[in-house]
C-alpha cells in the first residue's frame, strides 16, 4: 500500500526560484506593455482634451453642429490673451498654444491670490487668460470666458459667455469636475445650464450680483434676473459656481477687460 502521507517529489519547474521569476518577469513585461501604451496614447489624449474644449467653447457661443467639423467650426472664434490686471490684450505670446492652468503655477506668469479676494479658492491664478471673441456683420457678438473654482469635492473649469454688452449670459458651461453624480454632479446637466441664460452679471452699481440660490428663483422678485435656480441637495457645490463667478466677472478676474470693451462699444 503507499504511504500517503509522503508529498509528491518536487518537479523541477515547481522551484520558488523559478515560480519568482515567472512572476516577476510577468509584472516587468505587462508594466512595460501598460507605459508604453500609455506613453504612445498621451498625444492622442490632449488632443482629445483640446477638441473637448473647443467644443465646450463651440457649444457656448451657440456655434456647435454634431455633424461638422470642430477645428472648422472653431474658425468662427477669435482667441485672444488679456492681461486681467489691465484689461488690456497681450501681444506677443502665441494665444491657441497658451495654458492658463500651468502659467498659473509659474511664480513668473502667475500670481498668488490674497486670501481675502479668493472667492473660488483657486490660490493661484495666472496673469493672463485667453477670452475667445466671435464677430458678426454688426460686431462682436459674444465674448466667451473661462472660469474655474472649487466647488464641494473638485475644482470645476468651465465657461461663461457673455452678449456684447458685457453682461448677458449667453450661455454656461461647465466641462470638468469631480462633484457627486446626481448631486452636485448636476452642475453639467444641460437642463440647469440652460437656466443661466439671458440672467444678468451686474447690477447697476457694477456689482457681481449673479448667483446661484438655493432652491427655486422666484420670477416675480426683482432679483430674478441675477438668479440661477440651486442644485437640489448640492448646495456647496451651488455655492462653489457662484463664488467662481464672481471671481472671474470680477476685479481679480475679467471685469478690467468686460469694462474696457463696454466703453469701447460706447
Ligand atoms: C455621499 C454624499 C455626496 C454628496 N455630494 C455632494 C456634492 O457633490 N455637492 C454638494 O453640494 N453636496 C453634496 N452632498 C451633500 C453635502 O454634504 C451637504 O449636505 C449639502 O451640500 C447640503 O445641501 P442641501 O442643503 O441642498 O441639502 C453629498 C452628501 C453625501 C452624503
Amino acid at each position: 500500500m503507499p504511504d500517503e502521507t509522503k508529498t509528491a517529489p518536487r518537479r523541477a519547474n515547481d522551484s520558488m526560484g523559478k515560480v519568482l521569476l515567472v512572476a516577476v518577469s510577468l509584472s516587468v513585461v505587462c508594466s512595460i506593455i501598460v507605459s508604453t501604451v500609455a506613453v504612445a496614447l498621451r498625444p492622442l489624449q490632449e488632443a482629445n482634451k483640446t477638441l473637448e474644449r473647443k467644443r465646450n467653447i463651440l457649444l457656448a457661443a451657440g456655434l456647435y453642429r454634431e455633424d461638422e467639423d470642430i477645428d472648422l467650426l472653431f474658425e468662427q472664434v477669435e482667441i485672444r490673451l488679456v492681461d486681467l490686471a489691465t484689461g488690456e490684450y497681450v501681444e506677443g505670446v502665441d494665444a491657441t498654444t497658451y495654458d492658463q492652468y500651468r502659467a498659473a503655477k509659474d511664480p513668473d506668469t502667475g500670481v498668488v491670490i490674497p486670501r481675502d479676494k479668493d472667492l473660488a479658492k483657486i490660490r493661484r491664478r495666472a496673469k493672463d487668460a485667453p477670452v475667445y471673441l466671435v464677430r458678426d456683420s454688426t460686431g462682436l457678438r459674444s465674448v466667451i470666458l473661462p472660469v474655474h473654482g472649487y466647488g464641494l469635492y473638485s475644482t470645476l473649469y468651465g465657461f461663461i459667455a457673455l452678449s456684447r454688452d458685457g453682461n448677458t449670459v449667453q450661455a454656461m458651461r461647465v466641462y470638468e469636475h469631480g462633484e457627486t453624480p446626481g448631486l452636485g454632479g448636476e452642475v453639467d446637466n444641460p437642463d440647469w445650464l440652460d437656466k443661466w441664460q439671458n440672467k444678468l452679471v451686474y447690477d447697476t452699481d457694477g456689482q457681481v450680483r449673479l448667483a446661484v440660490v438655493k432652491g427655486v428663483v422666484d420670477s416675480d422678485s426683482p432679483e430674478a434676473r441675477y438668479q440661477v435656480d440651486g442644485l437640489g441637495g448640492a448646495t456647496m457645490t451651488s455655492r462653489g459656481v457662484t463664488n467662481l463667478v464672481r471671481y472671474w466677472l470680477g476685479e481679480e478676474g475679467f471685469a478690467p477687460f468686460l469694462a474696457r470693451i463696454r466703453a469701447e462699444r460706447s
